[in-house]
């Protein structure tokens, strides 16, 4: 296992792991903190990251791909493996970056290439939030436990670690793939997603080798969403 560097508080544990990977940090290097004051999520998003709710941390990872989204969905599923194999707890996958629990949110995952490489980020809502959400997002997302201690907290990054590390040594290993579909919260439902800020529905039916997502429109033909987000209808 690489070197975890453990912090109170940071801007962001992407961006600080960024600067220790191009100041030559070894793969497998981990930065967790208690808090963060400009925690990102994905499309320049914000994450809220307040102190002693969430597991915020970034895993330096060398897989043999700089595929974002393959990458991002192997994540997913070492995510999924490690809450269930911690705590017991049932989870879903919204393509393609998200856990949900119970129909709302309990994890986003942010992963950027850097050189030679990939920071995948993990911000994952551990206890019971102890102040307001902000407006936008206190009615999607939930958490995983209601009073989680701190060694429940600490299994659950080893836990994260390990099968972080592990699905970045064969990304292709159909076993992933297999078990992101298993627990894909979207497949088989109607999801609408934008194409050069058009609005379009289709049928999401798949997930492709590259972790793209496959989704049948009316006229029957399918394609591969292959980055964006989606709204996923009913
Ligand atoms: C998303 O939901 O769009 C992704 C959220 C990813 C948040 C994590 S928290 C740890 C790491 N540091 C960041 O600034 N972002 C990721």
């Amino acid at each position: 296992m690489g070197k975890i560097i453990r912090l109170d508080t940071v801007d962001s544990t992407n961006t600080y792991l960024k600067e220790l990977v191009s100041r030559g940090a070894c793969p497998g290097t981990v930065v967790t903190a208690e808090a963060q004051t400009n925690g990102r999520g994905r499309f320049g998003r914000s994450f809220f990251s307040p102190e002693g709710s969430g597991i915020y941390m970034s895993v330096y990872l060398r897989p043999d791909t700089d595929k974002l989204t393959l990458i991002t969905t192997a994540a997913a599923v070492a995510l999924r493996r490690s809450i269930k194999n911690t705590t017991d707890t049932d989870t879903e996958i919204k393509w393609v970056n998200d856990i949900y629990k119970d129909g709302k949110k309990l994890c986003g995952i942010l992963a950027e290439g850097v050189n030679g490489g990939v920071i995948v980020g993990i911000g994952l809502n551990f206890k019971k939030f102890s102040q307001p959400l902000p407006e936008d997002i206190a009615d999607k997302v939930t958490y995983l436990t209601e009073f989680g201690t701190p060694e429940l907290k600490e299994k659950l990054i080893n836990e994260i670690i390990f099968n972080l590390n592990k699905i970045s040594e064969d990304l292709r290993d159909s076993g992933i793939l297999e078990d992101y579909r298993q627990h894909s919260m979207v497949i088989g439902k109607t999801v609408e997603y934008s194409v050069n800020n058009e609005k379009m529905c289709a049928e999401a039916v798949g997930i492709d080798c590259d972790g793209g997502l496959l989704v049948k429109g009316q006229d029957g033909r399918i394609t591969a969403l292959t980055s964006g987000s989606i709204i996923v209808k009913n």
